[in-house]
C-alpha cells in the first residue's frame, strides 16, 4: 500500500526566489533518492504538496516539512491511501510546479485523472483542482 500525504501551507513572506529554487532542487533530489513521488505547487504565496511512497519514509519526511520555518499555517488534508501512486507517471516522479505553464499542464493531468474509477481519487482530484483554480 502506498502512503499519501497532502497539505496546504503559506510560504514565508520573505522567501526569496533563489531560496525557493534551492528548496525545489533539494526536494526533488532527496525525493528521488527515497522513491517519493508527488507534486509541490507554489502559487500566490501558498504551497500545496502531495507526497506518495513508503509509509515510514513519508511520515518521517512530513515531520521534517511540518517543522520547516519557510512556511506556516499548514493544513493537512485527510485522505485515504490508495493502492497506487497517482503522480508516479506525471513528469517522472516528483514535480515542482511554480509557473502558469506547469499549472496548466497539471490541470490537464488532473482532468484526465478525474476519470479514474475510484470515488476517493475523484474527491482528491477535485480538491487539487480547486486549489489550482484559485491561483
Ligand atoms: C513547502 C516545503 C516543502 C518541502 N518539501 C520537501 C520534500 O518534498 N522533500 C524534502 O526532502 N524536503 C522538503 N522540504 C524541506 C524539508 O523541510 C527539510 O528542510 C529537508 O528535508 C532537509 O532535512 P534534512 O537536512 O534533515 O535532510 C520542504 C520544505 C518546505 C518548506
Amino acid at each position: 500500500m502506498i502512503h499519501t500525504i497532502c497539505y496546504f501551507s503559506t510560504a514565508h513572506p520573505s522567501l526569496q526566489q533563489e531560496e525557493l529554487e534551492s528548496l525545489f532542487i533539494y526536494s526533488k533530489e532527496n525525493n528521488q533518492k527515497k522513491e517519493v513521488s508527488g507534486i509541490l505547487v507554489h502559487a500566490d504565496g501558498n504551497f500545496m504538496q502531495v507526497l506518495e511512497g513508503d509509509k515510514k519514509t513519508i511520515n518521517e519526511l512530513y515531520q521534517k516539512i511540518a517543522k520547516d520555518t519557510r512556511h506556516s499555517n499548514i493544513i493537512k488534508v485527510p485522505i485515504v491511501s490508495y493502492e497506487h501512486r497517482i503522480f508516479e507517471d506525471y513528469d517522472y516522479g516528483f514535480t515542482i510546479i511554480d509557473d502558469r505553464l506547469n499549472i496548466e499542464k497539471l490541470n490537464k493531468y488532473l482532468n484526465w485523472l478525474s476519470h479514474y474509477p475510484s470515488n476517493e481519487i475523484n474527491r482528491f482530484v477535485k480538491l487539487l483542482q480547486q486549489f489550482i483554480k484559485n491561483t
